[in-house]
């Protein structure tokens, strides 16, 4: 399995500290962000990485992680030039995976506690389909949110950022896909708000009763706000996995 980490977007939230840094370079704890996505992926044992980033940032990305070498991978750099979307970052993989390889995503600012290697071995022996990660929120309109079917652990569908949420769950920015999800990000359009969205992805595997899920154990974050990063600086105290 491979995997592709996404460290492009605009950092908003977090200007302006991200005026002259991306953000998944920024400081938690004794390390920039990137660093603890990497060491998960090397725990599990997952260690061909594709990193999505920005033009600007990708030299700094090189400045700190090289060939991925010193930190127990091999890592291939993919240019966004527009932050067009999740999805769109994505895409930029393509040419790095081979048909019929299996793939793990990491929205580069999820930061988290639990291994990945259980949830790496069960989607090799899922038959079809991807697999997302869910984590139980206070406040889940932040995130996208799963509506959970009955029985199983398949979801039946996913709403980005919504007024009325159907489950305390928030969908975590850690994905497992099969080597089909370029064909889907291919049909998928433009949302209203001009980006390639990774739930309208979701939703067309969900639609076809192929969209897993598994609850993440432990402690999880995305650190794009002073508040998260803040936290994850306090929970992850330096200490890479
Ligand atoms: O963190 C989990 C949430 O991440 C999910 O619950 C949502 O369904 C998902 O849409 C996403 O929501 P955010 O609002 O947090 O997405 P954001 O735009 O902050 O981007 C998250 C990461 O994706 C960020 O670390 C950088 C990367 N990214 C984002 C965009 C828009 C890219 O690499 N390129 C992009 O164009």
């Amino acid at each position: 399995m491979k995997a592709v980490i996404l460290a492009g977007g605009t950092g908003t939230r977090l200007k302006p500290l991200t005026f002259w840094n991306n953000k998944h370079l920024l400081p938690v704890g004794r390390y920039p962000m990137i660093c603890y996505g990497i060491a998960k992926l090397r725990e599990a044992g997952i260690r061909d990485i594709v990193l999505v980033t920005s033009r600007s940032a990708i030299g700094d990305f090189a400045d700190v992680l090289g060939s991925g070498r010193d930190w127990g991978v091999s890592i291939i750099y993919r240019v966004q030039e527009e932050a067009g979307g999740i999805a769109q970052a994505l895409e930029l993989a393509n040419p790095v995976i081979l048909p019929g390889e299996r793939l793990v995503v990491l929205l580069g600012d999820n930061l988290f506690e639990q291994s990945l290697r259980p949830f790496a071995e069960a989607f090799e022996r899922q038959s079809e389909g991807a697999m997302v990660l869910l984590k139980e929120v206070q406040d889940p309109r932040r995130y996208g949110v799963p509506k959970l079917e009955e029985e199983g652990s398949r979801i039946a569908f996913i709403e980005e950022k919504p007024e009325a949420p159907l489950s305390p769950y928030c969908v975590t920015g850690i994905y497992f896909y099969p080597y089909e999800v370029f064909d889907i990000i291919d049909k998928v359009k433009p949302s209203e708000r001009g980006e390639m969205e990774i739930t309208d992805v979701n939703n067309v595997f969900a639609r076809n009763l192929q969209l897993q899920y598994r609850i993440l154990e432990g402690w999880w974050t995305d650190a794009g706000t002073f508040e998260s990063l803040e936290e994850a600086g306090q929970q992850l105290r330096g200490e890479l996995p």
